[in-house]
């Protein structure tokens, strides 16, 4: 497989991995050749980019850190939470009903992570704009987990983090669709409204008894930045629990990464850069040097072009070095296609240096 942006895509491509929305209906399968009405509906659902089937990488299985199943289980549980608080059913009973099943949820992903020896979000997950907010959950609860597991935290502290920074945006439930929706820049008094999902989450979550404190204080704290400008207390540098200090980074992290109503998303190596100008001043800078360890700036499926003119397809990021994955070579410096590919660790070549992402 590889990734190319939806620009790129020819009619007659096969269709590499299989796109589910958060109810896990699939969208559109792996292996379908793709026309011009199924690039159409793609456009449709907001999606910008898709894995391909590739010849040159057809013996390998790319995946992410986590299997789809429990990956949709998650998403599909936030979405049903959502879904039952927004039809008017009453909040307590719903999260004292869905609370416990969040819970197992986390501790199957962290058991799935504890167990894989990776610990690296080398993987892009394609998501449809409507489903944005249930994967993003999703997405920043296992962020948020590499990330404490590389910082040290214990088996106990790693379920707080889970929990809360899965539930990092249950605030919104409260804020108006208009708002949470809208296409364009929110108004001075929207934005207000959109702030106050932070207090109103925190409120949520400390009445339940499956939350602790600390994890709800997640929702409360994620947009706090680290020099006192965030919102809604301007808390500063160690005012701001670790935890939300380590939910901050993951949340700007996977919303840039996503395709949203209003623009594409980045690349990661682009949103990687964007969270380094932010460092110790948006984001606690211990956290942020971390964070780069985390996630790859090439996942796998990311073809590439080197300094000498080759062209490579991201095969492997190592999770000690994941800023310098094993490529695929296919193409020479001519820009011949090779008729025998050969695989290239980039940490053994250091003069050999990424210049451009293809396929974009
Ligand atoms: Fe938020």
């Amino acid at each position: 497989m590889r990734m190319t942006s939806l620009n790129k895509v020819q009619p007659g491509m096969i269709l590499g991995k299989s796109i589910l929305n958060a109810e896990g209906t699939v969208l559109l399968a792996a292996g379908v050749k793709l026309t011009p009405r199924y690039i159409n509906r793609l456009r449709n659902f907001g999606i910008s980019s898709v894995y391909i089937w590739d010849e040159h990488t057809a013996d390998l299985d790319f995946r992410g850190p986590l299997r789809d199943e429990t990956r949709l289980r998650a998403a599909s549980t936030v979405r049903q939470v959502m879904a039952e608080i927004e039809a008017g059913l009453d909040r307590t009973m719903v999260l004292a009903d869905k609370l416990p099943r969040l819970s197992d949820i986390v501790d199957d992903i962290l058991n799935e992570l504890l167990n894989s020896n990776k610990l690296i979000f080398d993987f892009f997950e394609i998501k449809a704009v409507d489903d944005y907010t249930f994967f993003h959950s999703v997405n920043v609860c296992v962020l948020a987990l590499i990330l404490g597991m590389r910082l040290g935290l214990t088996k106990e502290k790693l379920k707080e983090l889970g929990i809360g920074s899965l539930l990092h945006d249950i605030g919104k439930i409260c804020i108006p669709t208009e708002i949470i929706a809208k296409p364009g820049p929110l108004t001075a008094a929207e934005w207000e409204t959109m702030q106050q999902h932070t207090s109103l989450g925190f409120d949520i979550l400390r009445r339940s008894n499956e939350v602790s404190l600390p994890a709800a204080h997640i929702s409360y704290q994620h947009h706090e930045r680290y020099n006192g400008t965030g919102y809604p207390r301007q808390l500063r540098g160690e005012e701001i629990h670790p935890y939300a200090r380590i939910t901050a980074v993951c949340d700007v992290f996977d919303a840039l990464t996503s395709d949203r109503s209003y623009r594409c998303r980045f690349l990661p190596h682009e949103a990687l850069e964007y969270i380094l100008g932010g460092s110790n001043t948006h984001f606690d800078f211990k956290v942020v040097q971390v964070f780069t360890r985390c996630v790859a700036m090439y996942p796998l499926g990311t073809r590439v072009r080197l300094n000498d003119g080759t062209e490579g397809i991201v095969i492997r990021v190592p999770p000690q070095a994941p800023q310098r994955p094993v490529l695929r070579i296919i193409k020479d410096r001519t820009g011949r296609t090779l008729k025998h590919p050969y695989d290239l660790p980039l940490l053994d070549y250091p003069r050999l240096i990424i210049t451009a992402v293809l396929d974009q």
